[in-house]
């Protein structure tokens, strides 16, 4: 079987666990801090570990909408935490509808924008960042905070800035299938300390230890058990020490996906404003004119040939969960279209070349085979 994803295992990472194992704490302590210390080095932004990109996002949202509710502008084509966590954070996600690059535009967040809107939340879907100055200028219009939720961006590059360092927040996740990989695991990013700090009371149950005698504690406020372990912890640095390397290595196989797929008619590739500055964390494919039962059929026949593609996003207001957030009569055109016509391709940084072959090869003869019956 030829997977969808697969970490990028080195050695760095075992001698890194294991050096974590034998200090012997294992709960977050000194890896946990040189981890979130060679983040701030590498985004010049205060860091705070915690145990998901979905903690991540819930920290972010409990922060910036601080108890007050009120609209958060959500693109409808994203993974469900990038919303559900404004719910949890007593928030009302808005869902918006996407432009051709599947982020939203300024034109879907103003059709979405009440005087209840607090803020917006974009992805960078697949590493392809959001289009940021023209949210950033929407957002100082209306008055609003921006969270980056760059799961998929670690690292990427709009204009040449990193993504990550645009929002009043933002969000990476260090799942087992993320650019940066822990198992599990997550960061936020601020543009304000002092968000940092209240962000470093709520992950670890509010509470505040005496600095001198730390056996002496207070719960200042109501928090939630968020820290991020020193093994995890370990696993992230070393992969975080790799992360252009391995970001490289999914460039060189996107280039050679993009190059044999731009001869295949059926087929439009997703539109990535610049190569050399997405994270390609996903490679996803659009078949032109397929309805999703034509297209679930594509992944079904791969499946058959040991080949496991994904789906890249089944859009929010598709899903039961977030029915009472879709508005009476709120169309999302784009996303109807990209959901039926889209998915993803195998990516992950050490896949051999011979493999992407393989996947092209069989991709090549379902296309031809499927596309009979159409
Ligand atoms: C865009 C996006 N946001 C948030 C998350 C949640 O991250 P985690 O799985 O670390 O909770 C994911 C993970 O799949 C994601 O893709």
């Amino acid at each position: 079987m030829i997977p969808f994803h697969r970490p990028s295992q080195r050695q760095t990472e075992k001698e890194y666990l294991l050096q974590a194992w034998e200090e012997g704490y294992w709960g977050g302590r000194t890896w946990t801090a040189q981890l979130e210390k060679a983040l701030q080095n590498f985004f010049g932004r205060e860091a705070v570990v915690v145990s998901s990109g979905t903690a991540a996002l819930h920290l972010a949202f409990e922060l910036l909408l601080n108890g007050k509710g009120g609209e958060v502008l959500v693109p409808t084509w994203t993974f469900t935490a990038t919303a559900s966590e404004v719910v949890h954070a007593g928030g009302t996600p808005v869902l918006v509808d996407v432009g051709p690059t599947l982020h939203p535009t300024v034109e879907t967040l103003e059709l979405c924008l009440t005087p209840h809107t607090r803020g917006v939340v974009v992805i960078h879907y697949a590493g392809e960042p959001a289009p940021l100055r023209e949210i950033q200028a929407f957002c100082a219009a209306h008055n609003l905070w921006l969270v980056e939720d760059a799961c998929h961006a670690l690292p990427a590059w709009y204009e040449g800035q990193l993504c990550g360092t645009f929002g009043d927040i933002a969000t990476f996740s260090f799942h087992a299938t993320k650019p940066v990989a822990a198992g599990q695991g997550g960061v936020l990013l601020f543009r304000d300390p002092d968000l940092a700090e209240k962000a470093r009371l709520l992950r670890q149950h509010g509470i505040a230890r005496h600095p001198d005698h730390p056996w002496l504690y207070e719960v200042e406020t109501l928090g939630w058990n968020y820290m991020l372990s020193d093994f995890q912890a370990a696993v992230a640095l070393a992969q975080l020490q790799r992360a252009y390397e391995m970001r490289q290595a999914r460039q060189a196989l996107a280039d050679a996906y993009r190059t044999a797929l731009q001869a295949l008619p059926e087929l439009r590739l997703y539109p990535v404003q610049d190569p050399n500055q997405c994270g390609w964390h996903l490679f996803p494919v659009f078949w032109k004119g397929a309805s999703a039962a034509q297209r679930n059929a594509l992944l079904e026949t791969l499946r058959e040939e040991g080949i496991a593609l994904s789906l890249h996003y089944k859009p929010l207001h598709l899903h039961p969960a977030y029915q009472p957030y879709v508005r009476v009569g709120q169309r999302f055109p784009t996303a109807d279209q990209a959901w039926a016509e889209i998915f993803s391709l195998p990516l992950w940084p050490d896949m051999p070349f011979t493999a992407l072959q393989t996947v092209l090869e069989k991709l090549r003869q379902a296309l031809v085979r499927l596309g009979k019956n159409r």
